[in-house]
Protein backbone atom coordinates (compact mmCIF):
# COMPACT_ATOMS: atom_id res chain seq x y z
CA UNK A 1 0.00 0.00 0.00
CA UNK A 2 0.93 3.46 0.59
CA UNK A 3 4.57 3.94 0.97
CA UNK A 4 5.47 1.45 -2.15
CA UNK A 5 3.04 3.05 -4.24
CA UNK A 6 2.52 6.34 -3.05
CA UNK A 7 -0.98 5.26 -2.24
CA UNK A 8 -2.70 3.93 0.79
CA UNK A 9 -25.31 -8.38 -6.78
CA UNK A 10 -23.19 -10.02 -9.47
CA UNK A 11 -23.92 -11.80 -13.04
CA UNK A 12 -21.23 -14.73 -13.04
CA UNK A 13 -20.43 -15.75 -16.54
CA UNK A 14 -22.52 -18.57 -17.37
CA UNK A 15 -19.00 -20.50 -18.37
CA UNK A 16 -17.66 -20.31 -14.53
CA UNK A 17 -20.88 -21.37 -12.95
CA UNK A 18 -21.64 -24.29 -15.21
CA UNK A 19 -18.26 -25.30 -14.90
CA UNK A 20 -18.17 -25.10 -10.84
CA UNK A 21 -21.35 -26.84 -11.66
CA UNK A 22 -20.39 -29.78 -13.50
CA UNK A 23 -17.93 -30.75 -10.95
CA UNK A 24 -20.26 -30.67 -7.97
CA UNK A 25 -22.59 -32.93 -10.14
CA UNK A 26 -19.39 -35.17 -10.50
CA UNK A 27 -18.52 -34.92 -7.52
CA UNK A 28 -14.92 -33.87 -8.88
CA UNK A 29 -12.61 -30.70 -7.43
CA UNK A 30 -12.95 -28.45 -9.99
CA UNK A 31 -9.52 -28.89 -11.09
CA UNK A 32 -10.00 -32.14 -12.47
CA UNK A 33 -12.74 -30.56 -15.21
CA UNK A 34 -10.33 -27.50 -16.22
CA UNK A 35 -7.57 -29.15 -16.54
CA UNK A 36 -7.09 -31.02 -19.64
CA UNK A 37 -3.71 -32.58 -18.00
CA UNK A 38 -1.41 -32.67 -15.78
CA UNK A 39 0.74 -30.21 -17.39
CA UNK A 40 -1.25 -27.50 -19.68
CA UNK A 41 -3.55 -25.38 -17.43
CA UNK A 42 -6.32 -24.81 -19.72
CA UNK A 43 -8.78 -21.80 -18.03
CA UNK A 44 -12.23 -21.86 -18.61
CA UNK A 45 -14.10 -21.68 -22.01
CA UNK A 46 -14.76 -17.59 -22.72
CA UNK A 47 -12.09 -16.50 -20.45
CA UNK A 48 -11.17 -12.90 -21.33
CA UNK A 49 -7.48 -12.31 -21.98
CA UNK A 50 -7.11 -9.01 -22.00
CA UNK A 51 -4.51 -6.00 -21.76
CA UNK A 52 -4.93 -2.38 -20.33
CA UNK A 53 -4.30 1.46 -21.18
CA UNK A 54 -5.61 4.43 -19.92
CA UNK A 55 -7.08 7.68 -21.68
CA UNK A 56 -4.12 10.32 -20.06
CA UNK A 57 -1.30 7.86 -20.24
CA UNK A 58 -1.18 6.91 -23.60
CA UNK A 59 -2.88 9.31 -25.82
CA UNK A 60 -1.42 12.69 -25.46
CA UNK A 61 -2.36 16.62 -25.39
CA UNK A 62 -4.79 16.19 -22.17
CA UNK A 63 -5.06 20.01 -22.30
CA UNK A 64 -8.66 20.34 -20.53
CA UNK A 65 -7.50 18.28 -17.55
CA UNK A 66 -6.26 18.52 -13.80
CA UNK A 67 -3.31 16.64 -14.53
CA UNK A 68 -2.15 18.55 -16.84
CA UNK A 69 -2.28 21.69 -14.47
CA UNK A 70 -0.32 20.03 -12.04
CA UNK A 71 2.33 18.47 -14.17
CA UNK A 72 3.19 21.67 -14.81
CA UNK A 73 4.21 22.16 -11.23
CA UNK A 74 7.90 22.00 -11.03
CA UNK A 75 8.63 18.81 -8.73
CA UNK A 76 5.67 17.41 -9.02
CA UNK A 77 6.58 14.67 -11.33
CA UNK A 78 10.05 12.68 -11.12
CA UNK A 79 12.62 14.20 -13.69
CA UNK A 80 9.91 16.88 -14.58
CA UNK A 81 8.36 14.88 -17.10
CA UNK A 82 5.31 15.59 -18.80
CA UNK A 83 2.69 13.72 -20.20
CA UNK A 84 3.05 16.05 -23.88
CA UNK A 85 1.96 13.60 -26.14
CA UNK A 86 2.83 10.50 -24.10
CA UNK A 87 2.29 7.80 -26.61
CA UNK A 88 0.41 9.40 -29.22
CA UNK A 89 -2.24 6.71 -29.01
CA UNK A 90 -5.23 9.33 -29.64
CA UNK A 91 -3.37 9.21 -33.30
CA UNK A 92 -1.95 5.30 -33.33
CA UNK A 93 -5.52 4.00 -32.59
CA UNK A 94 -5.59 1.43 -35.85
CA UNK A 95 -1.92 0.61 -34.93
CA UNK A 96 -2.45 -0.41 -31.42
CA UNK A 97 -5.72 -2.00 -31.93
CA UNK A 98 -3.44 -4.02 -34.58
CA UNK A 99 -1.23 -5.13 -31.73
CA UNK A 100 -3.87 -6.21 -29.54
CA UNK A 101 -5.23 -8.13 -32.48
CA UNK A 102 -1.99 -9.90 -33.27
CA UNK A 103 -1.88 -10.35 -29.22
CA UNK A 104 -5.42 -12.41 -29.57
CA UNK A 105 -6.94 -10.85 -26.66
CA UNK A 106 -10.54 -11.11 -26.27
CA UNK A 107 -10.72 -7.84 -24.57
CA UNK A 108 -9.39 -4.61 -24.06
CA UNK A 109 -9.65 -2.38 -21.29
CA UNK A 110 -9.28 1.68 -21.69
CA UNK A 111 -10.56 4.95 -20.41
CA UNK A 112 -12.10 7.61 -22.32
CA UNK A 113 -11.29 11.17 -20.96
CA UNK A 114 -13.88 13.33 -19.50
CA UNK A 115 -11.36 16.34 -20.07
CA UNK A 116 -11.79 15.82 -23.48
CA UNK A 117 -15.65 14.91 -23.77
CA UNK A 118 -16.74 18.04 -22.06
CA UNK A 119 -14.16 20.04 -21.63
CA UNK A 120 -16.11 22.92 -20.43
CA UNK A 121 -19.38 22.62 -18.41
CA UNK A 122 -22.30 21.32 -20.95
CA UNK A 123 -19.99 21.58 -23.55
CA UNK A 124 -20.07 18.09 -25.66
CA UNK A 125 -16.88 17.57 -27.94
CA UNK A 126 -18.39 15.54 -30.98
CA UNK A 127 -14.94 15.15 -32.45
CA UNK A 128 -13.79 13.37 -29.38
CA UNK A 129 -16.84 10.82 -28.93
CA UNK A 130 -16.89 10.31 -32.37
CA UNK A 131 -13.07 8.70 -31.94
CA UNK A 132 -13.98 6.98 -28.90
CA UNK A 133 -17.11 5.39 -31.37
CA UNK A 134 -14.09 4.55 -34.21
CA UNK A 135 -12.16 2.85 -31.42
CA UNK A 136 -15.28 0.39 -30.15
CA UNK A 137 -16.11 -0.24 -33.82
CA UNK A 138 -12.51 -0.92 -34.64
CA UNK A 139 -12.12 -3.17 -31.96
CA UNK A 140 -15.01 -5.23 -32.94
CA UNK A 141 -14.22 -4.99 -35.91
CA UNK A 142 -11.33 -7.56 -35.07
CA UNK A 143 -13.77 -9.54 -32.23
CA UNK A 144 -12.31 -7.57 -29.23
CA UNK A 145 -14.91 -6.21 -26.75
CA UNK A 146 -14.13 -2.62 -25.46
CA UNK A 147 -14.03 -2.69 -21.25
CA UNK A 148 -14.39 1.18 -20.51
CA UNK A 149 -13.64 3.09 -17.84
CA UNK A 150 -14.97 6.47 -17.09
CA UNK A 151 -12.69 8.17 -15.44
CA UNK A 152 -9.12 6.71 -14.30
CA UNK A 153 -7.54 9.30 -12.25
CA UNK A 154 -8.37 12.33 -13.78
CA UNK A 155 -10.67 15.41 -14.00
CA UNK A 156 -11.46 18.17 -16.59
CA UNK A 157 -10.09 21.15 -14.94
CA UNK A 158 -13.63 22.88 -14.28
CA UNK A 159 -14.51 19.61 -12.22
CA UNK A 160 -11.33 20.25 -10.14
CA UNK A 161 -11.66 23.76 -9.74
CA UNK A 162 -15.13 23.69 -8.20
CA UNK A 163 -14.14 20.92 -5.53
CA UNK A 164 -13.23 18.11 -7.31
CA UNK A 165 -14.85 14.97 -5.36
CA UNK A 166 -15.74 17.31 -2.90
CA UNK A 167 -17.82 19.70 -4.67
CA UNK A 168 -21.58 19.17 -3.37
CA UNK A 169 -22.89 18.67 -7.87
CA UNK A 170 -20.05 16.13 -8.45
CA UNK A 171 -22.83 12.93 -8.31
CA UNK A 172 -25.00 14.85 -10.63
CA UNK A 173 -21.88 16.05 -13.26
CA UNK A 174 -20.41 12.58 -12.98
CA UNK A 175 -23.78 10.45 -13.84
CA UNK A 176 -24.51 13.49 -16.21
CA UNK A 177 -21.13 13.02 -18.17
CA UNK A 178 -22.07 8.89 -17.81
CA UNK A 179 -25.27 9.45 -19.36
CA UNK A 180 -23.85 11.42 -22.30
CA UNK A 181 -21.46 9.03 -23.07
CA UNK A 182 -23.99 6.44 -23.01
CA UNK A 183 -26.18 7.78 -24.99
CA UNK A 184 -23.39 8.02 -27.41
CA UNK A 185 -21.42 5.27 -27.25
CA UNK A 186 -22.75 1.92 -28.81
CA UNK A 187 -21.19 -1.62 -28.50
CA UNK A 188 -19.73 -1.37 -24.86
CA UNK A 189 -21.90 -3.83 -22.55
CA UNK A 190 -18.34 -3.94 -19.48
CA UNK A 191 -18.47 -0.47 -17.89
CA UNK A 192 -16.02 0.47 -14.69
CA UNK A 193 -17.57 3.52 -13.35
CA UNK A 194 -14.13 4.73 -11.45
CA UNK A 195 -10.17 3.60 -11.58
CA UNK A 196 -8.92 3.16 -7.85
CA UNK A 197 -10.84 5.01 -5.89
CA UNK A 198 -8.63 4.86 -2.82
CA UNK A 199 -5.35 5.36 -5.15
CA UNK A 200 -6.67 8.89 -5.83
CA UNK A 201 -7.77 9.43 -2.48
CA UNK A 202 -4.33 8.19 -0.67
CA UNK A 203 -2.20 9.81 -3.06
CA UNK A 204 -4.91 13.09 -4.05
CA UNK A 205 -5.58 13.93 -0.24
CA UNK A 206 -2.99 12.52 2.06
CA UNK A 207 0.39 12.18 0.36
CA UNK A 208 -0.01 14.61 -1.68
CA UNK A 209 1.25 13.58 -4.59
CA UNK A 210 -1.72 13.47 -7.06
CA UNK A 211 -4.18 16.37 -7.52
CA UNK A 212 -5.94 18.20 -5.47
CA UNK A 213 -1.76 17.49 -3.60
CA UNK A 214 -3.19 17.97 -0.11
CA UNK A 215 -1.74 16.19 3.25
CA UNK A 216 -4.88 15.59 5.02
CA UNK A 217 -4.95 13.53 8.44
CA UNK A 218 -6.97 10.45 7.62
CA UNK A 219 -10.06 11.71 9.18
CA UNK A 220 -9.95 14.47 6.07
CA UNK A 221 -10.34 11.14 3.82
CA UNK A 222 -14.07 10.86 4.68
CA UNK A 223 -15.36 13.88 2.22
CA UNK A 224 -13.87 13.05 -1.09
CA UNK A 225 -14.37 9.61 -0.03
CA UNK A 226 -18.66 9.76 0.11
CA UNK A 227 -18.44 12.24 -2.73
CA UNK A 228 -17.16 9.19 -4.72
CA UNK A 229 -19.47 7.03 -3.16
CA UNK A 230 -21.99 9.16 -4.48
CA UNK A 231 -20.77 9.87 -7.74
CA UNK A 232 -20.70 6.28 -8.14
CA UNK A 233 -23.96 5.15 -7.25
CA UNK A 234 -25.36 7.64 -9.47
CA UNK A 235 -23.50 6.78 -12.19
CA UNK A 236 -24.29 3.40 -11.86
CA UNK A 237 -28.13 3.41 -11.67
CA UNK A 238 -27.85 6.29 -14.96
CA UNK A 239 -25.56 3.96 -17.34
CA UNK A 240 -28.59 1.06 -16.11
CA UNK A 241 -31.26 2.88 -16.09
CA UNK A 242 -30.35 3.92 -20.21
CA UNK A 243 -29.58 0.53 -21.00
CA UNK A 244 -33.00 -0.52 -19.72
CA UNK A 245 -34.39 1.86 -22.07
CA UNK A 246 -32.68 -0.05 -25.12
CA UNK A 247 -32.99 -2.93 -24.22
CA UNK A 248 -29.21 -3.71 -23.33
CA UNK A 249 -27.60 -5.76 -21.06
CA UNK A 250 -24.64 -3.67 -19.62
CA UNK A 251 -22.71 -4.39 -16.73
CA UNK A 252 -20.96 -1.82 -14.39
CA UNK A 253 -18.20 -2.17 -11.66
CA UNK A 254 -14.99 -0.13 -9.76
CA UNK A 255 -11.45 -1.13 -10.36
CA UNK A 256 -10.09 -1.30 -6.96
CA UNK A 257 -6.95 -1.85 -6.11
CA UNK A 258 -5.96 -4.29 -3.62
CA UNK A 259 -3.36 -5.40 -1.75
CA UNK A 260 -1.99 -8.00 0.26
CA UNK A 261 -1.48 -6.24 4.01
CA UNK A 262 -0.17 -8.23 6.42
CA UNK A 263 2.12 -7.52 10.21
CA UNK A 264 5.14 -7.70 9.75
CA UNK A 265 6.09 -9.68 12.74
CA UNK A 266 2.69 -12.26 12.85
CA UNK A 267 3.65 -13.08 16.58
CA UNK A 268 2.96 -9.28 17.44
CA UNK A 269 -0.52 -8.85 18.74
CA UNK A 270 -0.29 -5.14 17.74
CA UNK A 271 1.45 -5.87 14.80
CA UNK A 272 -1.67 -7.82 13.51
CA UNK A 273 -4.05 -5.18 14.96
CA UNK A 274 -1.90 -2.24 12.82
CA UNK A 275 -2.12 -4.71 10.03
CA UNK A 276 -5.52 -5.66 10.04
CA UNK A 277 -6.60 -1.78 10.36
CA UNK A 278 -4.28 -0.78 7.30
CA UNK A 279 -6.08 -3.43 5.70
CA UNK A 280 -9.50 -2.35 6.86
CA UNK A 281 -8.73 1.20 5.41
CA UNK A 282 -6.88 0.20 2.15
CA UNK A 283 -8.60 -2.31 0.76
CA UNK A 284 -12.23 -2.71 1.72
CA UNK A 285 -14.09 0.40 3.33
CA UNK A 286 -14.90 1.56 -0.01
CA UNK A 287 -15.88 -1.89 -1.45
CA UNK A 288 -17.51 -2.58 1.81
CA UNK A 289 -19.70 0.77 1.61
CA UNK A 290 -20.36 -0.17 -2.30
CA UNK A 291 -21.64 -3.68 -1.71
CA UNK A 292 -23.50 -2.50 1.73
CA UNK A 293 -24.75 0.59 1.22
CA UNK A 294 -23.35 2.03 4.23
CA UNK A 295 -20.04 3.88 4.93
CA UNK A 296 -17.92 2.57 7.74
CA UNK A 297 -14.71 3.83 8.98
CA UNK A 298 -12.81 3.88 11.77
CA UNK A 299 -9.38 4.48 12.91
CA UNK A 300 -8.73 3.55 16.40
CA UNK A 301 -7.46 6.79 18.62
CA UNK A 302 -8.36 9.22 15.76
CA UNK A 303 -12.30 9.15 14.66
CA UNK A 304 -15.16 6.97 13.58
CA UNK A 305 -17.20 7.70 10.36
CA UNK A 306 -20.73 6.17 9.57
CA UNK A 307 -23.06 7.18 6.98
CA UNK A 308 -25.64 5.05 4.79
CA UNK A 309 -25.63 6.38 1.77
CA UNK A 310 -29.14 6.23 -0.31
CA UNK A 311 -28.62 3.76 -3.57
CA UNK A 312 -25.30 2.76 -3.08
CA UNK A 313 -25.89 -0.99 -1.88
CA UNK A 314 -24.91 -3.25 -4.60
CA UNK A 315 -24.06 -1.07 -7.29
CA UNK A 316 -21.33 -3.53 -8.33
CA UNK A 317 -22.27 -6.39 -10.78
CA UNK A 318 -18.78 -7.31 -11.36
CA UNK A 319 -15.30 -6.84 -8.78
CA UNK A 320 -12.47 -5.12 -11.05
CA UNK A 321 -9.01 -5.81 -9.12
CA UNK A 322 -6.51 -4.29 -9.80
CA UNK A 323 -3.14 -6.25 -7.94
CA UNK A 324 0.29 -5.48 -7.94
CA UNK A 325 2.05 -6.37 -4.36
CA UNK A 326 1.73 -6.87 -1.10
CA UNK A 327 3.35 -5.11 2.16
CA UNK A 328 4.04 -5.47 5.67
CA UNK A 329 2.67 -3.50 8.38
CA UNK A 330 3.70 -2.54 11.75
CA UNK A 331 3.06 -0.96 14.93
CA UNK A 332 4.58 2.40 15.27
CA UNK A 333 4.45 5.29 17.83
CA UNK A 334 0.70 4.64 18.39
CA UNK A 335 -0.16 4.04 14.20
CA UNK A 336 1.18 1.83 11.97
CA UNK A 337 3.97 1.88 9.66
CA UNK A 338 4.33 -0.02 6.32
CA UNK A 339 7.07 -1.89 4.62
CA UNK A 340 8.53 -3.73 1.79
CA UNK A 341 9.05 -7.48 2.56
CA UNK A 342 12.57 -8.26 2.49
CA UNK A 343 12.54 -11.69 1.08
CA UNK A 344 10.41 -11.63 -2.17
CA UNK A 345 12.34 -10.23 -5.63
CA UNK A 346 11.38 -6.47 -6.40
CA UNK A 347 10.20 -5.04 -9.77
CA UNK A 348 11.94 -1.50 -11.11
CA UNK A 349 10.40 0.36 -9.00
CA UNK A 350 11.04 -1.43 -5.42
CA UNK A 351 7.34 -2.88 -5.36
CA UNK A 352 7.70 -6.52 -4.06
CA UNK A 353 6.57 -9.01 -6.89
CA UNK A 354 4.14 -11.22 -4.79
CA UNK A 355 1.88 -13.87 -6.82
CA UNK A 356 0.69 -14.95 -3.16
CA UNK A 357 -1.08 -12.39 -2.36
CA UNK A 358 -3.37 -12.05 -5.32
CA UNK A 359 -4.33 -15.79 -3.96
CA UNK A 360 -4.89 -13.92 -0.59
CA UNK A 361 -6.74 -10.95 -2.21
CA UNK A 362 -9.03 -13.29 -4.37
CA UNK A 363 -9.99 -15.36 -1.18
CA UNK A 364 -11.29 -12.26 0.50
CA UNK A 365 -12.76 -10.92 -2.32
CA UNK A 366 -14.47 -14.22 -2.29
CA UNK A 367 -15.22 -14.81 1.30
CA UNK A 368 -16.55 -10.87 1.78
CA UNK A 369 -18.81 -11.10 -1.14
CA UNK A 370 -19.65 -14.91 -2.30
CA UNK A 371 -20.70 -14.98 -5.77
CA UNK A 372 -19.80 -11.86 -7.19
CA UNK A 373 -17.50 -12.08 -10.53
CA UNK A 374 -14.09 -10.82 -10.53
CA UNK A 375 -12.37 -9.26 -13.52
CA UNK A 376 -8.33 -8.76 -12.66
CA UNK A 377 -8.61 -5.29 -14.60
CA UNK A 378 -4.78 -4.91 -14.20
CA UNK A 379 -1.53 -6.71 -13.18
CA UNK A 380 1.72 -5.93 -14.35
CA UNK A 381 5.22 -5.12 -13.64
CA UNK A 382 7.57 -2.08 -14.14
CA UNK A 383 10.43 -4.02 -15.45
CA UNK A 384 12.59 -2.17 -18.30
CA UNK A 385 14.52 -5.29 -19.24
CA UNK A 386 11.71 -7.54 -19.69
CA UNK A 387 13.88 -10.30 -17.30
CA UNK A 388 11.42 -10.89 -15.13
CA UNK A 389 8.06 -10.13 -17.05
CA UNK A 390 6.92 -13.40 -18.28
CA UNK A 391 8.17 -15.07 -14.96
CA UNK A 392 5.72 -12.08 -13.05
CA UNK A 393 2.47 -13.35 -15.75
CA UNK A 394 3.40 -16.82 -15.37
CA UNK A 395 2.47 -16.75 -11.44
CA UNK A 396 -0.22 -14.98 -11.00
CA UNK A 397 -1.41 -16.86 -14.11
CA UNK A 398 -0.76 -20.15 -12.05
CA UNK A 399 -2.34 -18.49 -8.93
CA UNK A 400 -5.52 -17.42 -11.06
CA UNK A 401 -5.89 -20.64 -12.41
CA UNK A 402 -5.90 -22.42 -8.88
CA UNK A 403 -8.65 -19.88 -7.97
CA UNK A 404 -10.47 -20.65 -10.61
CA UNK A 405 -10.17 -24.47 -9.82
CA UNK A 406 -10.89 -23.68 -6.68
CA UNK A 407 -14.44 -22.64 -7.75
CA UNK A 408 -13.59 -18.78 -7.34
CA UNK A 409 -15.22 -16.62 -9.94
CA UNK A 410 -12.80 -14.89 -11.88
CA UNK A 411 -13.60 -14.11 -15.49
CA UNK A 412 -10.74 -12.63 -16.92
CA UNK A 413 -6.95 -10.98 -16.93
CA UNK A 414 -5.71 -7.58 -17.84
CA UNK A 415 -1.91 -7.54 -17.86
CA UNK A 416 -0.77 -3.88 -17.02
CA UNK A 417 0.18 -2.30 -19.41
CA UNK A 418 -0.30 -3.15 -23.43
CA UNK A 419 2.81 -0.31 -23.86
CA UNK A 420 5.08 1.70 -21.70
CA UNK A 421 3.22 4.57 -20.90
CA UNK A 422 3.34 7.91 -18.88
CA UNK A 423 3.42 6.39 -15.36
CA UNK A 424 1.53 9.63 -13.22
CA UNK A 425 3.86 11.23 -10.46
CA UNK A 426 6.75 8.99 -11.95
CA UNK A 427 6.95 9.95 -14.95
CA UNK A 428 8.02 8.00 -18.24
CA UNK A 429 10.77 5.99 -16.29
CA UNK A 430 8.84 3.12 -14.87
CA UNK A 431 7.97 0.76 -18.58
CA UNK A 432 5.28 -1.43 -17.79
CA UNK A 433 5.04 -2.40 -21.02
CA UNK A 434 4.62 -5.58 -23.25
CA UNK A 435 5.38 -3.15 -26.00
CA UNK A 436 8.55 -0.82 -25.28
CA UNK A 437 8.00 2.63 -26.76
CA UNK A 438 10.85 4.88 -27.87
CA UNK A 439 9.40 8.39 -27.33
CA UNK A 440 11.36 9.72 -29.56
CA UNK A 441 9.67 8.18 -32.52
CA UNK A 442 6.34 7.16 -30.29
CA UNK A 443 7.67 3.43 -32.05
CA UNK A 444 6.20 0.39 -30.62
CA UNK A 445 8.40 -2.04 -30.34
CA UNK A 446 7.44 -5.59 -28.70
CA UNK A 447 9.35 -7.24 -25.72
CA UNK A 448 10.06 -11.29 -25.55
CA UNK A 449 7.33 -11.32 -23.09
CA UNK A 450 4.36 -10.46 -25.83
CA UNK A 451 5.33 -14.00 -26.97
CA UNK A 452 4.16 -15.31 -23.89
CA UNK A 453 1.32 -13.48 -23.43
CA UNK A 454 0.06 -14.26 -26.77
CA UNK A 455 0.58 -18.02 -26.42
CA UNK A 456 -1.32 -17.84 -23.29
CA UNK A 457 -4.50 -15.75 -24.98
CA UNK A 458 -4.43 -18.54 -27.98
CA UNK A 459 -3.83 -21.44 -26.19
CA UNK A 460 -6.48 -20.41 -23.64
CA UNK A 461 -4.23 -21.62 -20.88
CA UNK A 462 -0.35 -21.79 -19.87
CA UNK A 463 2.06 -24.51 -18.93
CA UNK A 464 2.35 -25.28 -15.83
CA UNK A 465 6.02 -24.60 -15.69
CA UNK A 466 7.66 -22.22 -17.65
CA UNK A 467 9.82 -22.88 -19.88
CA UNK A 468 12.41 -20.14 -20.64
C1 LIG B 1 -3.02 2.50 -12.19
C2 LIG B 1 -2.29 2.71 -13.50
C3 LIG B 1 -0.81 2.73 -13.24
C4 LIG B 1 -0.40 1.40 -12.67
C5 LIG B 1 1.09 1.25 -12.40
C6 LIG B 1 -2.39 1.45 -11.32
O1 LIG B 1 -2.48 1.89 -10.02
O2 LIG B 1 -4.37 2.22 -12.43
O3 LIG B 1 -2.75 3.88 -14.08
O4 LIG B 1 -0.08 3.01 -14.38
O5 LIG B 1 -1.04 1.23 -11.43
O6 LIG B 1 1.52 2.19 -11.48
Amino acid sequence: MPQSKNKLPAKPLPHLSIAVLVCLALGAPPSLVIAADSSFLEFPIGFSWCAATAAHQIEGQNTQSDWWQWESVSGHIQNADRSGNACDGWNKLQEDIGLLHNMAVKTYRFSIEWAKIEPQPGIWDEKVIAHYQQEIDRLHAVGIEPLVTLQHFTLPVWVAQKGGWEWADMPKAFAHYANYVYSRLHGVRDWITINEPMVVIYNGYHEGTFPPGQKRELVGLVPPMLGMLKAHALAYHTLHTEAEHSHKEIRVGIAHHLRYIHALHSYNPLDLLAAHFASEAWNWVFMDAVESGRFKMWVPLQFSAKEDLLGLAGTEDFIGINYYSEDTVRFSHGGFETGVPVELEKNDMGWAISPRGLAWVLEQVTDRYRKKSIFITENGIADRSDLKRTKFIHDHLVVLHEAIARGILVEGYCYWSLMDNFEWANGFWPRFGLFEVDYKTEQRVPRPSVKYFTEAAKRNGIDSALKQ
